[in-house]
């Protein structure tokens, strides 16, 4: 269609630049706070000092570190639940400007904590900071689902991921020793997230609100049209227009949505099942395992800089997110889940195979050199291939090549989940859900989304511990899980407008005279929309 192309305008990729910001925070925040684990521990150490007159027990090191790490996550929890009603009462964008104090209050507690001497400033500010991830990762991807036209919706959905991956790998860069990750600059390591989000305060009153909060929550049908127009960059919107009001008409019989009818009302128990689902097989995929603890997992490989390798991972991973949102539109959604959730199991396997012969081959040199039995804590695990290299000798370059190929599979595994699982459960939310029950469906979702990820976070060492290099294998089952749910559960939505899926869960028969190919043409009525959509 020729009026595709010019559906993209600077005005519409600036609006999506600067919401998009919000998912660079989020990534930033994921990341940061790996490599400074030493200065912040040595920082605990010396407030206790300074307070108590002896050093800090490791335990309760360990304990406040914990805590420093996994707040974040319970904030994102809090954050990501509470979006619905952010966004129904100020609106996406004024929601936007308005969360991002929380970040200005989180990045001053950690900037300014070893001036205060304080680590429970560290603490406050990661709760903070989560509450405020929590809530960008419901607001982005709403706001762009809302004013991506509809062929596009997939790539620009893809955006929010694309924003989360630079954003951990700026963190990864900027946390480097010789960069901001040192003695002296981390607190500011950890503060800097307060500068994008000054500078989308700045820029956000320049961006149109949603024109579909417009049309639907508020009724207010000429600024929606005025908006529409800045957007896509014509006159002629009697398409969009009349597909948002198709939306609105059916939105304004819908009862009210509140997060428990949202479970109870039957046409929803479908999405919102997979909506779910998609969230966990985003999360319990293991991908955290990587981004949380790759360094401790390519150091057991025996990667010599395993930083390096770590930040390896995050350039795959962010070149990966590129080629899905080139794809997305192409091969669809559930194409795309469905071979990255298939990539990811066979790249577990892969991974757990390497890193059992690496380690056994290493634990082999061990005992023929220095008489040494197997004796560390994984050395069950690796009974199988001691026995396999009793047989095959390895050779120091077996040994290189296994460490290469642990560090392939981890990329590879990496680069599978930013095909399908990293990107798509993000707006595929906002895609399955008419207006009314949206921000409802975005609150639920993103809470099961960072309730997984604080349990894989805070589990993974514990269970690394009991599993050895087997850990992966854990992974490789809930993959194998997921995809067969989506083989069998989940819609493509690609190019379908958000009522024709709403339609499709419903069992609803498809629209005829009001169809929206016919839209351009059809006259509007005048005003369909009689109520506001409530308040979640
Ligand atoms: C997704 C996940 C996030 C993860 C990231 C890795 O955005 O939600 O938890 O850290 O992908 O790229």
């Amino acid at each position: 269609m020729e009026g595709e192309k010019k559906q993209v305008t600077c005005y519409l990729l600036f609006s999506l630049s600067t919401a998009v910001i919000g998912s660079l925070q989020f990534g930033y925040n994921t990341g940061v706070i790996n490599a400074p684990e030493q200065k912040l521990r040595a920082f605990f150490n010396a407030t206790w000092m300074e307070r108590y007159g002896e050093p800090i027990k490791p335990g309760v090191c360990t304990i406040v570190w914990s805590f420093a790490v996994a707040i974040f996550s319970v904030g994102g929890m809090v954050g990501s639940f509470s979006v619905g009603v952010i966004a129904n009462k100020f609106g996406r964008r004024k929601s936007m400007i308005l969360v991002n104090v929380l970040a200005l209050i989180g990045g001053g507690l950690m900037g300014l904590c070893t001036l205060c001497s304080s680590y429970e400033m560290v603490i406050a500010g990661r709760l903070v900071i989560g509450l405020f991830c929590g809530l960008f990762t419901g607001l982005t991807p709403m706001y762009v689902g809302e004013v991506s036209p509809t062929p596009l919706r997939g790539a620009f959905g893809t955006l929010h991921q694309l924003g989360v991956v630079i954003g951990i790998l700026i963190a990864q860069i900027f946390g480097l020793e010789y960069l901001l990750g040192s003695d002296k600059l981390w607190p500011l390591l950890l503060a800097l997230t307060v500068l994008p989000a000054v500078l989308q305060c700045i820029l956000l009153p320049f961006c149109p609100e949603s024109p579909r909060y417009l049309l639907i929550n508020l009724n207010e049908e000429e600024q929606a049209r005025k908006a529409l127009v800045r957007l896509r960059g014509y006159e002629d919107v009697g398409k969009d227009m009349q597909e948002m009001k198709e939306e609105s008409a059916k939105t304004a019989m819908e009862k009210k949505v509140t997060i428990p009818e949202l479970f109870r009302t039957a046409a929803y128990r479908q999405p919102l099942l997979i909506a779910i689902m998609l969230q966990l097989s985003q999360q319990l995929s293991g991908i955290n395992a990587v981004f949380y603890y790759s360094t401790g997992i390519f150091e057991s490989a025996g990667v010599t800089q395993p930083i390096y390798a770590t930040i390896g991972a995050g350039i795959v991973n962010t070149v990966f997110t590129v080629v899905s949102l080139f794809l997305v539109e192409r091969a669809g959604r559930r194409t795309l889940h469905l071979i990255g959730l298939g990539g990811m199991a066979i790249s577990a396997l892969v991974m757990t195979i390497a890193l059992l012969l690496v380690g056994s081959a290493v634990c082999f040199h061990f005992a023929e050199d220095s008489k040494l039995k197997i004796s560390d804590h994984h050395g069950n695990a690796y009974v199988m291939s001691y026995l396999y290299f009793l047989i095959f000798v390895p050779e120091q370059k077996d040994i290189e090549a296994l460490r290469y190929l642990s560090i392939a599979a981890v990329f590879a595994f990496v680069a599978m989940f930013e095909m399908g699982p990293g990107p798509i459960p993000w707006f595929i939310v906002a895609e399955l859900f008419s207006q009314g029950p949206r921000p409802a469906a975005m609150a639920v979702a993103g809470c099961s989304n960072w309730t997984a990820n604080f349990l894989v976070g805070i589990s993974f060492p514990k269970l690394e511990e009991l599993c050895g290099p087997y850990v992966f294998i854990i992974f490789m089952i809930f993959l194998i899980i997921f995809f067969i749910f989506t083989y069998f559960k989940v819609p493509e939505t690609k190019g379908r407008t958000f009522d024709d899926i709403a339609r499709g869960f419903s069992g609803a028969p498809p629209p005829t005279a009001t169809s929206v190919e016919e839209a351009g043409r059809v006259a509007l009525p005048a005003s369909p929309v009689k109520e506001k959509v409530p308040l979640v």
